[in-house]
């Protein structure tokens, strides 16, 4: 049905997870157990001395259908978790806009590029039907917040934007030689939110700054638009593009919120009930002034839409900030 999260049931059973440990990957692993598939976790984050990733990983470490692969993709072997995968969705990636100028750009050049390489090599080779990979809004860098359509000429702004379009246009170019078994669905999120979000996000940090008093560091006037899309809304595109029709795309993940950093803060002080105390700080190199996506081709090749608002998700993520165990299973 539009707008549901896509059954699973039909044609995946074993999946492998890259980048398991983090914000989105532990939150489709959990979804995918609860589907009842089996997964392989990859990540290079180590649960056991890794607080952040225990935590994203505390919902799913015992379950039966999950094993965690604690490796980084540079330099692991790749064809015996993939052998037999009915889809393998490749998240790991260094993320983050503004820290990707200066000297970690090699490390977002190796995590997103070569590592993007060695999967897809390993998929095609051990016969994997579907790579779903994440993209990023990023890649169409500075708009006038009309919205972008997956046709639309991708300019991305930052570092980090070139190796995300690099990444996805590697895996389609991949996909698109004639021996090739594996096709691509590359999955363009706009600004995800949601609980267990990264403590560089704007969200958390607007939520942080709500809860413990501490001054909210503003980029530029705060003007900044975002397509806020929900974890949960996300997971359940990613999910539905391995079961898609066997075609290889780039498709947007926008959440249909069309809201300012402003905006964020106001909500962020609504449900605290409390003021967010803004530091005014210069705007960043790379950020762009607004993000919004054309959902089209998501509904039509996914049946998927947005089903979380904005105040909505922050509420939910709010509640797992505020449980004092961190645990972020809401
Ligand atoms: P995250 O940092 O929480 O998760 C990424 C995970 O990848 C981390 O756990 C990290 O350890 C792992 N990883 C990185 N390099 C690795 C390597 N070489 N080997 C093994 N593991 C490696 O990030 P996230 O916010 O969950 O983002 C997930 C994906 O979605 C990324 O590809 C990101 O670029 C993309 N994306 C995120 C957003 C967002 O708003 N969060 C928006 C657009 C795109
Ligand atoms: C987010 C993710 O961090 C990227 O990984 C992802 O690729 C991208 O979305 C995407 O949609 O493709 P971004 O939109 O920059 O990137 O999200 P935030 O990091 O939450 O920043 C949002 C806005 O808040 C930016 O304008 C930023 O400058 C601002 N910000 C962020 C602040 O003003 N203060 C902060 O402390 C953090």
């Amino acid at each position: 049905m539009p707008g549901q999260p896509v059954s699973t049931t039909v044609c995946l059973r074993r999946a492998v997870v890259t980048g398991a440990a983090g914000f989105i990957g532990s939150r489709l692993t959990l979804a995918l157990l609860r589907s009842g598939v089996r997964v392989v976790g990859v990540d290079r984050r180590d649960p056991a001395d890794d607080p952040v990733a225990a935590c994203h990983l505390a919902a799913v470490a015992d379950a039966p259908g999950y094993r965690h692969l604690h490796a980084d993709l540079l330099t692991c072997a790749l064809d015996a978790p993939l052998r037999g995968a009915d889809a393998v969705f490749h998240l790991a990636a260094v993320p983050g806009v503004r820290p990707s100028w200066g000297p970690r750009f090699a490390e977002y050049v190796h995590c997103n590029v070569l590592a993007t390489q060695r999967v897809m090599e390993a998929a095609a080779r051990t016969g994997v039907p579907r790579v779903v990979v994440a993209s990023s809004s990023s890649v169409y860098g500075a708009t006038d917040g009309t919205p972008s359509s997956e046709r639309d000429l991708p300019r991305p702004a930052s570092p980090y934007a070139v190796t995300k379009l690099a990444e996805e246009q590697l895996c389609l170019a991949h996909a698109a030689r004639a021996d090739c078994p594996t096709s691509v669905v590359a999955l363009r999120y706009f600004t995800v939110y949601g609980p267990g979000q990264r403590a560089d996000m704007f969200v958390h940090r607007a939520l942080r700054a709500a809860l413990t008093g501490e001054p909210l560091r503003l980029y530029g006037d705060g003007g900044q638009r975002r397509d806020f899309t929900y974890v949960d809304d996300a997971v359940a595109a990613t999910v539905a593009a391995a079961s898609a029709p066997r075609c290889s795309a780039v498709v947007n993940v926008g959440g249909g919120t069309d809201a300012s950093l402003r905006d964020v803060v106001h909500i962020a002080e609504g449900l605290t009930g409390r003021t967010v105390r803004l530091l005014h700080d210069a705007p960043r190199p790379g950020d762009v002034p607004a993000t919004r996506a054309d959902p089209a081709r998501a509904y039509r090749l996914l049946g998927w839409r947005p089903r979380i608002g904005l105040r909505s998700g922050m509420l939910r993520q709010l509640r797992a900030l505020s449980r004092p165990e961190g645990r972020v299973t809401a």
